[in-house]
């Protein structure tokens, strides 16, 4: 069966990346028996370049009929004094949400060859392997009433932090049903101590737990986790929080990894999924061949596992990347290995290891 994938590179390194994640789809198709289509549209700044809109009509018809979307990054110095509307993360907020992608699936797992790339002792991060469960299209990146209003003679900013009991059900099971395929444990992160929002989500949190009683749950502030996840991140399994802690938390567990360039994620709906990089655009180092594609490449693999039911693949992937790492090659955000090697070189190496596995 014919697989149709929406590509949209986005801004900055976002095209440089998805380059690599498509000459991977190419090794798939012809050593592997994968039947991948693609279409490529514009999403972010580039489709408001071009089109006058970051998240297009032509890219979202594209993205609600494939059976899955690659996105790459977006964002940009040159597009950050437009109106919000406009900007381009406007344009991926406004792919989350129309999507329906309310589950964000964000592997931190620290990679054997790299012991030496995170700041943080080896000892503290070796072995470490969690998933972040976000929750991507509600809490204050889209609560209402929001924007800039003027208030008794006095201009003021608003957002509001607001979650419904479905919203948190709907996330909690998910983040019970991925810890039934790891360790079994689950930390809820929140602010319960100050946010109602947060005590809330804590109360249908433990309800839905009733459920899943063969899972250990704990519940965590988030001041306190982002101190955890320095001091001791061995101790995570599952991490469920909320759109914005997730955001936070996610960055800040990329970091025990070494590199932001290392960290795939997965955003699922009930009928669609987007793969993207946690990383983004990256405008510093963007068209100079610089970027590592690996969490770009290791976006594919989750999507993979996850929408194609291609566990096979998805190992096959995976494994071509531990055995590029094993060689020593390293793009330039990861410290250490033999050989330090371009955004396209890091891409064919994986390739050449996917093609001579299959050989
Ligand atoms: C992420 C990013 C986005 C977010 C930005 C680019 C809107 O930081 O995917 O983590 O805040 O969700
Ligand atoms: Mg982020």
């Amino acid at each position: 069966m014919t697989v149709k994938i929406a590509v949209l590179p986005g801004d900055g390194i976002g095209p440089e990346i998805v380059r690599e994640a498509l000459k991977v789809l190419k090794v798939l198709n012809s050593e592997y028996g994968l039947d991948a289509e693609w279409d490529i549209a514009t999403i972010g700044g580039a489709g408001y370049d071009a089109s006058g809109d970051p998240y297009p009509e032509a890219t979202r018809i594209l993205s609600r009929e494939a059976d899955a979307v690659l996105l790459g990054a977006v964002g940009g110095p040159q597009w950050a004094s437009l109106d919000r509307p406009f900007r381009p993360e406007s344009g991926l907020l406004g792919i989350r949400a129309d999507l329906g992608l309310f589950a964000n699936y964000r592997p931190v797992k620290v990679h054997r060859q790299l012991p030496d790339a995170s700041t943080l002792k080896p000892e503290v991060i070796d072995g470490v392997d969690m998933m972040v469960v976000r929750e991507l299209v509600g809490g204050v990146y889209f609560g209402q009433p929001r924007g800039i209003i003027e208030e008794h003679g006095e201009r003021k900013g608003v957002n509001t932090m607001s979650y419904t009991e479905g919203e948190v059900q709907r996330i909690a099971r998910i983040a019970f049903e991925a810890a039934r395929l790891r360790g079994g444990k689950v930390c809820n992160v929140d602010k319960a101590n100050v946010l109602d929002v947060s005590e809330f989500w804590r109360e249908i949190v433990c309800h839905v737990h009733d459920d899943f009683s063969d899972i250990e749950l704990s519940h965590m502030y988030v001041d306190n986790a982002a101190m955890q996840l320095i001091r001791n991140p061995k101790q995570f399994d599952v991490i469920l929080t909320s759109n914005l802690f997730g955001d936070i938390l996610s960055d800040e567990a990329s970091m025990l990894t070494g590199s932001i360039g290392m960290l795939p994620s997965a955003s699922i709906g009930q009928a669609h999924a987007m793969y993207e990089p946690i990383h983004g655009s990256a405008p510093d180092i963007a068209g100079r061949n610089r970027a590592n594609p690996l969490a770009m490449i290791l976006s594919v693999s989750m999507m993979l596992k996850y929408t194609l039911n291609r566990s096979d693949l998805a190992s096959a992937v995976d494994a071509a990347v531990e055995a590029a790492l094993d060689d020593g090659v390293r793009t330039f955000d990861l410290a250490g290995g033999s050989r330090t090697v371009s955004c396209s070189e890091m891409g064919d190496v994986v390739c050449g290891k996917l093609a001579r596995m299959m050989a």
